[in-house]
This record gives structure tokens, C-alpha cells and sequence, in this order.
């Protein structure tokens, strides 16, 4: 049987983490996977995670099974975060295996209510969207989104793609920062959104993975709640990995809203049944570590000030690469950088440019010239500039 097996194409992203590894030149810069780092290189436990983690550890009486859905505490508090209210009569909840679990998830608990749906995605997405797609055989199309000339959204093509859309199908949209482009709808535009799927009944499956990565987290839940407060159902991946950088401890949560307590009622069960068929019961001590920082005032305070300070590190180093670019190649054309926001950017650049920086400056980043502004720090920052200017970009 093993032997059967195909060997699976390596994920883009992971695949540059080892390239980087491998590489045994001084100044080697990883641009590559989307993983917060500071300006020493770390990516550093957040104050506020260490302190509940003690607080866990002192308190803790037993590490019996929590709840299928993952425990109410954990639930409320992160619906809170990204609704900024608890709409009790129509939500239900379960506690995933990271975000990629609730993404995961949404997708079966969308195809169990309605067989024959189809999804879909932006053009470009995140590419494990695609992946975990095709691996579980559910159908999908692209709509239009990134405008390569402007390197924005092509927001007259995305909305002609999405009324595409019939009454049950998924629109997968990136609540915030999106992934890979950086590149974001205004709330106007959301408001359209809104409408062009109030009007065909396509139902917004909201990927929520940067929350307080790009205009603060209130900001960056508005498109969100704005998509909750008009649509009648609603189904919402949130991940902690980033805006609480417990990566590894795989802490998500899927959401869905329906119009009343039955049809919340009938997706909290069928939630339940995922988890339990996929994994039982999901992963605690990230979750753990959530509520308690959200429930405390103090905790939460010094944590929302952590984040602030990451999102504003991340919005200095656009600023400056920029300025940089601007100097170098005496134009404007790189300022869609500062306009951004979240870790990425999509430079807009060849497959053959992208390899250009890694073998002439050991630059990594994914082939389609998506860079983790993360990865940067204020010393790295002139000397991408110049390779992007010396590759022809
Ligand atoms: C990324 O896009 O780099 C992150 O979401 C990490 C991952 O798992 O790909």
C-alpha cells in the first residue's frame, strides 16, 4: 500500500523555509513564510501570552477532555473580538485546529448544507485555499482581484466574478490584509460586496488570519461585522497564530451565523460532528491562553498595546522601503507598498525576477513575488531595495 503513494509537490511556501536554511550565505534575508519577526530577528512569545501561560500553569487542576466545540470561555471572547458582540440567537462555534482547521471545516460544513456548491476564490489566494480544495474534491473558481498595472484590486472585475455567484455557493473573501497581495477593498467597497451577495444569496466564507495586522483590530473586523450585520448567513475562519503569535499551539475558531436559534442550532451540531470526525476534540492550552488575556482588562491591554507595536513596526518598514524605492529609482512607482497592508505585498514581479534576487542577493520570497514585510528590519530594508531596482522590477 505505502508504496503506492505519489510523492506530493512540496508546498510553495514551507518549501522556501528550507531552501533558506540551506543557503550558507552571509546576509541571507527570508522574505518567505508569514511569520511575524521582530527587528532582532525573533519572533518573540508575546508579554501577555508568557503571563497567561504562567497564570494557566499555576491555576490548572486537570487536562481532561474540554468540550468538542472547545470551550464556551474560548469561543465567546474571540466572537467578541471579531463581531464586537455575541449575537447569541444566531451564532455557533467550535474551537479548530488553527485557522487552516476552520477554513478546513467551513468548506465540508458548506458542502454537507448544499452539495452541489461551488467556491469562489480570489485570483490570486492564499495557495493551501486551492490545495485543500482540490484535495477534497470541491469544486472552485477564481474571481478577479489583484490588478497587476496598479497593483490593487480590480475591483470592476471582482465584482463582475462575484455576482457570478448562485444562492448557496461560497465566496471566500480575506476579512483583512489579504493574502497574498496586500492589497484591500475600502468599506465602500465592502458595502458592494455586501449587496452583490445579499441579492444572489452566495454565502461570504470570511478567511480572518491577520485581525490587528493592518488598521488596528476594530479596523480590520469591520469589513466582517459589516458582512454579519447584512447577510443572512455568514461563515467566519479566525486564526490566533498572528495577533497572539502562538503559531505552533494551532488555535482557530470557525463561526457561523444563520438567521435564527434552529439554524444555529443545526450548525453547532454539525460543527461538533466535524471536529469530532476529523480530530475529537480540538487543541486546548492556545485557546486557553486566548481567553485568558480577553477576559482580563490588564491582559488584554498589554497585549492590544504588544500588537499595536507589531502592526506599527510592519507599517514603518513599508514606509521606509517606499522611500527607498523612491529615492533609487526616482519614481513612484513602488509607493503601492505604504498603501498595503498587513505582512504581505505582492510586488508584481516575474517568477524570473524573484529567482533573480535569491541567486544575486540571497532575497527569499514566494515566485509570485509575494514578500513577508515582517521579515524586514530598517538595517534590510535599503539592501532589498536595491536588489529589487538591480533585478529590473
Ligand atoms: C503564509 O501564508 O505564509 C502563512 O499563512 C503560513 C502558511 O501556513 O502558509
Amino acid at each position: 500500500m505505502l508504496s503506492n503513494l505519489k510523492p506530493q509537490a512540496p508546498d510553495k511556501i514551507l518549501m522556501l523555509i528550507e531552501e533558506f536554511k540551506a543557503d550558507t550565505r552571509q546576509g541571507k534575508i527570508d522574505l518567505g513564510v508569514g511569520v511575524y519577526k521582530n527587528p532582532e530577528g525573533v519572533t518573540p512569545v508575546m508579554r501577555a501570552v508568557k503571563a497567561a501561560e504562567q497564570r494557566i500553569w499555576e491555576t490548572q487542576v486537570t487536562k481532561a477532555y474540554t468540550g468538542l466545540a472547545g470551550e464556551a470561555d474560548y469561543r465567546n471572547a474571540m466572537a467578541q473580538m471579531v463581531l464586537g458582540e455575541l449575537p447569541v440567537e444566531r451564532l455557533a462555534s467550535v474551537a479548530s485546529v488553527g485557522g487552516t482547521g476552520a477554513i478546513r471545516q467551513a468548506l465540508e460544513l458548506a458542502r454537507m448544507g448544499n452539495p452541489g456548491l461551488t467556491v469562489h476564490v480570489s485570483d490570486p489566494t492564499w495557495p493551501n485555499h486551492l490545495s485543500i480544495m482540490k484535495f477534497i474534491g470541491l469544486p472552485f473558481v477564481e474571481y478577479r482581484y489583484f490588478d497587476n498595472a496598479t497593483r490593487g484590486v480590480d475591483f470592476e472585475g471582482m465584482k463582475a466574478d462575484i455576482a457570478k455567484a448562485k444562492a448557496g455557493d461560497l465566496v471566500l473573501l480575506h476579512g483583512c490584509c489579504h493574502n497574498p497581495t496586500g492589497a484591500n477593498l475600502t468599506m465602500d467597497q465592502w458595502a458592494e460586496v455586501a449587496a452583490i451577495l445579499e441579492k444572489s444569496g452566495a454565502i461570504p466564507l470570511i478567511d480572518l488570519a491577520y485581525q490587528g495586522f493592518g488598521d488596528g483590530l476594530e479596523q480590520d473586523a469591520a469589513a466582517t461585522r459589516l458582512l454579519a450585520s447584512r447577510l443572512p448567513e455568514v461563515l467566519i475562519a479566525a486564526s490566533c497564530s498572528k495577533n497572539f503569535g502562538i503559531y505552533r499551539e494551532r488555535t482557530g475558531i470557525l463561526m457561523a451565523l444563520g438567521t435564527g436559534t434552529a439554524d444555529r442550532d443545526l450548525s453547532q451540531g454539525a460543527m461538533a460532528f466535524l471536529n469530532r470526525q476529523n480530530f475529537s476534540f480540538p487543541p486546548d492550552h492556545g485557546a486557553r491562553i486566548v481567553s485568558t488575556i480577553l477576559t482580563d482588562d490588564a491582559l488584554r491591554a498589554d497585549w492590544a498595546a504588544e500588537l499595536e507595536e507589531v502592526r506599527n513596526t510592519m507599517l514603518g518598514l513599508r514606509a521606509q522601503l517606499a522611500q527607498e524605492l523612491r529615492d533609487l529609482s526616482g519614481s513612484d512607482r513602488f509607493d503601492f507598498i505604504a498603501g498595503h497592508r498587513g505582512m504581505f505585498s505582492r510586488l508584481g514581479a516575474t517568477p524570473e525576477q524573484v529567482a533573480r534576487l535569491k541567486t544575486d542577493a540571497a532575497i527569499y520570497m514566494v515566485g509570485d513575488s509575494r514578500l513577508n514585510i515582517a521579515g524586514l528590519n530598517a538595517d534590510t530594508v535599503p539592501v532589498l531595495a536595491r536588489a529589487i531596482i538591480d533585478a529590473g522590477i
